[in-house]
């Protein structure tokens, strides 16, 4: 009986040593499977918080805007918005970096640019830091040309006095006045003027060139509007963000039924009509798909833009009313209606009736048009200023 006991107690022991060495397994196996599967959360990359972003004209750049203020939100990073009541960094004016409120006092410690401003590189240097990320979009002059038409037609002479879209590139030059070129921006090569170069200089291979070459420098990007949701991928990819950094909602779109059809030969008469801006756009296009081959295989970069548009629809059946965007009258709370312009019919939205707390907060953001963004970050950086923000609650 004794014996047995003493049996049983060494084999006990053996029992006892052996379930240990299977549990410091079990548990080796398992917290190192977890750290396995975890790997793709803990990114090896830093996300880039200082950027600058050249906020061209009528290239979905108001969407851009929209994404970058809501990233500052998130990071807590200060914006370089315009001083005093103005709306951009003193557009069409070549850019000063006295146009930037609270330049003197806060100086080189902006983290993010991104309202519309003609871009002279110098200054801009002297409000962001040196690690800044440059980056821009072009869209395909055609298309381009055309939602300027219906946008800007009221305030550009060189529109105002053609029939249409088609009826202005016809002859473009019948109604396109040199001496009124501070009012024709709107009508001819404005990407090249965003960049800060001349709009109207004559096409001249070497010119054209050194331009190029001098963007190539100033900018790591050029985004193609023609190609946004890739190129929302790619972004997210460069500056290594989140895919909820980039999903947005569209803004500052027009409705259909203000789109003008444009003619085979007007599409081709914008080549030549906005040649410069015809070869910066061929160029960037080109360097856009050898960044994203240089990233990513073309099978990943769609893979990426199903998961996007897929958190897209998912936000848009969360957040709005009608589940897609609405004529600008339809817009029920009238502090979210987007600016109006010419006859473009500017869309906007409605957010479902019963949303609360954060999940209000975050579905407004993503839907409030850039001037009234821009108000709420201007008291949210000067609350002292004592202006009246919208309210995201
Ligand atoms: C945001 O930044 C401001 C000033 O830069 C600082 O006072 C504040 O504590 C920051 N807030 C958060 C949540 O990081
Ligand atoms: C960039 O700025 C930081 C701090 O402002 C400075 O330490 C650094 O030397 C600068 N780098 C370059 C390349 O100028
Ligand atoms: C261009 O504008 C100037 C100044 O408004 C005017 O004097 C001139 O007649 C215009 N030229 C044409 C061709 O319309
Ligand atoms: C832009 O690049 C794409 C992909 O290479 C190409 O299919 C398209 O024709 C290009 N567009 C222009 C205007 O060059
Ligand atoms: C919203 O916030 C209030 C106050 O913090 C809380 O009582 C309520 O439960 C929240 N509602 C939801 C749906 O989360």
């Amino acid at each position: 009986m004794k014996n047995t006991w003493r049996y049983f107690h060494q084999y006990a022991w053996f029992i006892l040593w052996l379930g240990v060495v299977a549990m410091i397994g079990f548990v080796q196996h398992h917290v190192l499977k977890a750290t396995k599967q975890q790997q793709p959360v803990f990114k090896a990359c830093q996300p880039t918080t200082n950027v600058m972003f050249l906020k061209t004209h009528k290239t979905a750049s108001s969407t851009i805007l929209n994404i970058l203020f809501r990233f500052s939100e998130k990071h807590n990073l200060t914006a370089a918005l315009p001083n005093g009541n103005g709306f951009h960094l003193g557009y069409p004016q070549l850019f000063r970096a006295t146009f930037v409120e609270e330049f003197k006092s806060i100086g080189r410690n902006f983290n993010v640019m991104c309202n519309h401003l003609r871009f002279n590189a110098q200054e801009v240097r002297r409000v962001m830091p040196n690690d800044t990320f440059y980056f821009s979009i072009l869209r395909d002059p055609a298309t381009w040309l055309e939602s300027s038409y219906v946008y800007y037609k009221d305030v550009t002479p060189a529109f105002r006095n053609s029939k249409n879209v088609n009826d202005f590139l016809a002859s473009p030059w019948s109604y396109y006045n040199l001496t009124e070129k501070n009012w024709n921006i709107y009508a001819k090569n404005q990407m090249w003027f965003d960049l800060g170069y001349d709009n109207n200089a004559v096409y001249d291979e070497y010119y054209v060139q050194s331009v190029i070459q001098d963007v190539e420098q100033n900018f790591h990007l050029m985004l193609i509007a023609d190609y946004f949701d890739e190129s929302m991928i790619l972004l997210k990819d460069t500056l290594c963000w989140d895919l909820d950094d980039v999903v947005y909602f569209k803004l500052n779109a027009r409705s259909q039924s203000t789109v003008q059809t444009m003619s085979p030969e007007s599409k081709e008469k914008t080549k030549e009509w906005c040649t410069l801006d015809w070869e910066l756009y061929k160029h960037f296009n080109n360097t856009f798909w050898i960044k994203i081959q240089e990233r990513m295989d073309l099978k990943t970069l769609y893979k990426e833009v199903e998961r996007l548009q897929k958190r897209q629809k998912e936000l848009m059946e969360m957040c709005l009313s009608e589940e897609t965007a609405v004529e600008g009258n339809k817009v029920k709370d009238k502090r979210l209606k987007p600016f109006q312009s010419g006859t473009a019919k500017i869309l906007g939205y409605n957010l479902k009736p019963d949303l609360v707390n954060e999940t209000l907060t975050s579905c407004k953001k993503m839907i409030v048009p850039e001037l009234q963004y821009m108000a709420y970050m201007y008291s949210r950086q000067f609350p002292d200023k004592n202006k009246k923000p919208i309210d995201f609650k």
